[in-house]
């Protein structure tokens, strides 16, 4: 008699008792440290997500229509990143500043100057130049990247 009362109280006191050991995806995530977008980070993205895209169907002449598009995206992104500094320019000491802002607009220039390139491409169906040119904006974003863009 005694043992069958036993189990249901057992059962009852794990019941009340809190888990000691919880899950690791059960542990509130600790709060990641959040900043405002910059005006230059909101356009970059822009640019970015239509550039993921664009390099996927690059080397389609069946996508051209719709790679065209995407370019003008890119192409307003990228006028209108011309209209803002890096954050990280707060960083440069002020008598090096002017000469890092201006690092940043010709490159910018650069960019846009590869972007009008790469239209033409998607207009003249040369999808296999599209391509190359793709791969060496690649390079020209990782530079880019590298010394204008705040470490992560
Ligand atoms: C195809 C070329 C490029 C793509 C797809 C691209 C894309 C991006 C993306 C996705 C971000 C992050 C935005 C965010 O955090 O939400 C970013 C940030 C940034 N990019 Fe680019 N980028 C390109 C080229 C360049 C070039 C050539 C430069 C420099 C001349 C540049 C300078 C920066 C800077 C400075 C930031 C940080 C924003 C800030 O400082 O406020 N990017 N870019």
């Amino acid at each position: 008699m005694k043992k069958l009362l036993l189990l249901p109280a057992l059962g009852l006191l794990f019941s009340l008792t809190p888990p000691l050991i919880r899950a690791e995806g059960d542990q509130p995530k600790p709060e990641k440290p959040q900043h405002e977008d910059t005006e230059l980070e909101k356009s970059m993205d822009i640019l970015g997500k239509a550039w993921r895209k664009l390099r996927k169907q690059a080397d389609d002449p069946t996508k051209n229509a719709s790679s065209l598009e995407l370019m003008a995206t890119i192409q307003a992104a990228a006028q209108e990143n011309l209209k803002y500094t890096p954050d990280l320019a707060k960083d440069i000491p002020a008598e090096k500043r002017d000469k890092f802002i201006a690092g940043y607009q010709e490159k910018m220039k650069e960019l846009i100057a590869a972007f009008e390139q790469l239209t033409a491409h998607f207009k003249a169906n040369e999808n296999p130049a599209a391509v190359a040119l793709i791969a060496k904006i690649g390079t020209m974003q990782k530079e880019g990247h590298k010394e204008y863009k705040r470490p992560e």
